[in-house]
């Protein structure tokens, strides 16, 4: 008999079904056209819980960080800093506007952009239009530092916190400290809407507008009037209902996220060629995938061996200055996140997984890692 899949990270509904709730009113008082209450009902729930005035509830993470970009005011021929470490959906935005991607690599211990090379970049770069910054896999990254150095250089920050829903960094949400900031509600994230995503800003003509592009930039007419180019990136009344049940039970998707974490380190203890990510002092995170560096261990055969368990793992993300499509574009770092990508594995982190699971999954590894070692 095959064994149950173990995945990565999938969609899990509460409990008590209150995804199902939010939805049947939808469905019972007829809005499941785009607009509705629990639209606005979940930005301003999401809002109050991570300390924002305004929140924008959108079709994906990419569409608020293209609205965020936007809003910012980038556009053809500007340039933009990124995180090098990251998922493409940081940077795709930065070309839908024809503006020009800069990566910065990462630093040792949060695997977040190095301020050192942040600094470089900007020193090197005259009329940079805006740094997008990413808290990769739920850890908070020197927002604080990064920050200062952006209000020094005058640069705008956008903070990609797609990943890191639920972290803080001195007991502040990590979204709330840029101009503007990003969440993704994909099915792999920490709470889903199946897919959306949320623009979360202090300024409210940046809200403003990012609802405004986000619905066809339709002026408010009688008739269709449009003054500016548009897009449909509104996220549905159904999608937010989920949302709405789903941020219910954020804090225990952390928690779970957060004993996954710790059950990895304590029954791994016995494998010292595993180096973790783990969250600096005076941060929380909501440990959305447990990752480490595996030395002197090829970490493509234990996720290999893992796969051949129906266990699914995967290498870490790969740096956008090593991607063909990425790669013309400039680069300032010492190739940290190069040797993350070659050492490194994302341990599955399903919030589903009981104690059983964390011992089956850790089962394989133990047994790949003594097998491999020389
Ligand atoms: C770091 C990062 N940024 C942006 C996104 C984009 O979010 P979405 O898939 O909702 O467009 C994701 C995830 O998918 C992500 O991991």
């Amino acid at each position: 008999m095959r064994a149950e899949p173990i995945l990565l990270a999938s969609p899990h509904l509460s409990r008590k079904g209150w995804e199902r709730f939010h939805i049947k009113e939808a469905l019972d008082k007829n809005w499941i056209a785009p607009v509705g209450e629990n639209i606005d009902r979940f930005e301003a729930e999401l809002c109050a819980q991570i300390g924002s005035p305004n929140g924008v509830a959108v079709s994906s993470g990419t569409a608020a960080i293209h609205l965020g970009l936007k809003a910012l005011g980038v556009g053809a021929g500007d340039k933009v800093i990124c995180s090098t470490f990251t998922f493409a959906a940081s940077c795709n935005p930065i070309c839908y506007e024809n503006a020009e991607p800069i990566f910065v690599d990462s630093e040792r211990d949060t695997w977040n952009m190095d301020p050192k090379a942040l600094e470089e970049a900007l020193s090197k770069n005259p009329r940079v239009k805006a740094v997008i910054l990413v808290h990769l896999y739920g850890i908070p990254a020197k927002i604080v530092e990064i920050k200062e150095i952006c209000q020094r250089y005058q640069v705008p920050l956008l903070e990609d916190a797609a990943e890191s829903l639920g972290s803080t960094y001195h007991n502040q949400m990590t979204g709330t400290f840029g101009q503007i900031g990003i969440y993704s509600f994909n099915g792999n994230k920490i709470i889903t809407t199946s897919g959306g995503g949320m623009l979360v800003t202090n300024n409210h003509d940046y809200a403003k507008k990012a609802k405004f592009w986000a619905t066809q930039s339709r002026e408010q007419e009688l008739h269709y009037e449009h003054k500016e180019l548009g897009y449909n990136y509104r996220m549905s009344n159904i999608s937010a209902g989920i949302g709405r049940g789903q941020l219910r039970i954020l804090q225990d998707r952390v928690e779970k996220k957060r004993y996954i974490h710790q059950k990895y380190q304590e029954l791994l203890s016995d494998i010292p060629e595993i180096g973790w990510l783990t969250e600096p002092k005076g941060t929380y995170s909501n440990y959305w995938l447990t990752c480490g560096i595996f030395d002197g261990i090829d970490q493509q055969l234990v996720i290999q061996s893992l796969a051949e368990h129906q266990i699914e793992s995967r290498p870490l993300w790969k740096p956008m200055h090593l991607q063909p499509f990425f790669k013309k574009y400039g680069y300032h770092g010492e190739h940290v996140s190069d040797g993350l990508f070659a050492t490194g594995m994302c341990f599955p982190s399903d919030t589903k997984m009981g104690d059983k699971d964390l011992d089956r999954v850790t089962d394989v590894i133990r047994r790949k890692v003594r097998q491999l070692r020389k």
